[in-house]
């Protein structure tokens, strides 16, 4: 509907705002501690500028490019996120937006929504793992992806289990039971069109997980799978080329913020990282991943692809990161806002916001595909970019 389109990833975090439940929108916001990191990631872009030359933009700009095998009309992935429950469609409705757009999405683990159901509505799926449970458990959930048709797998091991925030943190339900419906039902009755979406389906929002329990089944709550993920040991890097071999496929290691982990996982033979710190969820006072990308990109990319996620609320963000050496970006809250806002085709509308600032930024940059750009398209202010993890000369 026109009333409900909105012109920038502002404006759909301002409704999803207003429309959500106040706990549930602060559980998209996320971010830790004093929220460092992520304030970082989205003011590193604005540190950038561009270089436009006033005569030679060129027609018919190129945006599309491939990820992990598979083409993509953008250069932008959905990123997986676990908290899509903000709309009874959840991931379902994200994949059918990404898949009307052209684009590939990653699958939470924690997601809401069968891995099965998500595949039929967008092919293009990479299926995300947490280190969790022991290498036969997360053997059969690599194999249930697998026959799901998942193209694609997605590792991300810089969770750090740091859960406290100075604004205080959400309260997530263990269940949703007639207890916590009347706890929540002050907030949810003052946002009646997100109480009216879950009541016409005549189910409370699902806070288990599917995807970490067997085919056809419910799968565990939400909680239960978190401590058992607690209790899990951290993977090494031979589990990590242990999973890589028993996938088989395309694969991306997610969170890498270090030249020198850039590299083991290229050892490790991964196929892709994602430069992330998981959008400032987590270990706050890393920096931003865009300050992280270009040695980390000069390092490894002529070897893996090299993606970039965390802060990307417009399409000259996206730019920026491709000329720092990104193949592409993956987005995290600028969709899970959209969602909130108007399900999804307001994915669909944060989807096209990204497209024509991309191309806008093309055309004044007199770049014919998103391929073509280089660093000097940008203006880097001294000091901007972060080279974690190098190796230091001697005598330095
Ligand atoms: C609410 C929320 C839930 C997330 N859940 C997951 C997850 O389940 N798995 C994962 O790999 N990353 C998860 N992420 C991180 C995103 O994939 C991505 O790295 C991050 O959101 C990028 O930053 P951005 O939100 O600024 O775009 C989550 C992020 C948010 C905001």
């Amino acid at each position: 509907m026109a009333d409900q389109w909105f012109e920038t990833v502002a404006i759909a975090q301002q409704r999803a705002k207003r429309r959500l439940p106040k706990s549930v929108y602060s559980s998209l916001i996320s971010a830790s501690e004093k929220g460092i990191t992520v304030a970082d990631n989205v003011a590193a872009f604005s540190e950038l500028g561009f270089a436009p030359h006033v005569v030679g933009a060129v027609d018919n700009r190129d945006l599309s490019t491939t990820v992990m095998g598979q083409d993509i009309s953008l250069p932008v992935v959905i990123s997986p996120t676990g908290v899509q429950a903000v709309d009874p469609e959840g991931e379902v409705a994200v994949a059918r937006a990404a898949a009307a757009r052209g684009t590939a999405m990653g699958l939470s683990s924690f997601a809401s929504k069968p891995i099965e159901e998500v595949v039929a509505a967008n092919p293009k799926i990479f299926f995300q793992l947490y280190w969790l449970g022991d290498r036969d458990a997360i053997a059969q959930r690599v194999e249930r992806a697998r026959q799901a048709g998942a193209v694609g797998l997605i590792v991300t091991t810089d969770w750090t289990f740091s859960h406290g925030r100075d604004w205080g943190s959400p309260k997530i339900p263990e269940q949703m039971n007639l207890r916590t419906i009347t706890r929540l039902a002050p907030e949810a009755i003052a946002r009646p069109r997100w109480l009216w979406k879950f009541g016409k389906t005549l189910r409370p929002p699902n806070l288990r997980v599917p995807n970490q329990g067997q085919r056809g089944e419910p799968g565990p709550r939400f909680f239960a799978a978190y401590g058992e993920w607690m209790g899990t040991p951290a993977p090494t890097w031979d589990d990590i080329a242990w999973l890589r071999d028993l996938w088989g496929g395309p694969f991306m290691l997610k969170g890498v913020m270090r030249v020198d982990d850039a590299k083991r996982a290229v050892d490790a033979g991964v196929s892709a990282i994602s430069v992330s710190n998981h959008g400032g969820n987590n270990l706050d006072g890393t920096p931003a991943s865009i300050r992280a990308l270009a040695p980390i990109a000069e390092a490894v990319g002529g070897q893996i692809e090299v993606l970039l996620d965390g802060g990307i609320r417009r399409g000259s963000d996206v730019v920026k990161a491709v000329a720092l050496g990104a193949r592409a970006v993956m987005i995290g809250r600028a969709y899970l806002w959209g969602l909130a806002a108007s399900g999804q085709s307001g994915v669909e509308n944060v989807l096209d916001i990204l497209r024509g600032g991309i191309d806008s930024a093309l055309m004044g940059l007199g770049r014919s595909a998103v391929g073509d750009l280089r660093p000097d398209d940008l203006l880097i202010p001294g000091g901007f970019t972060r080279e974690l993890g190098m190796v230091q000369p001697r005598n330095a």
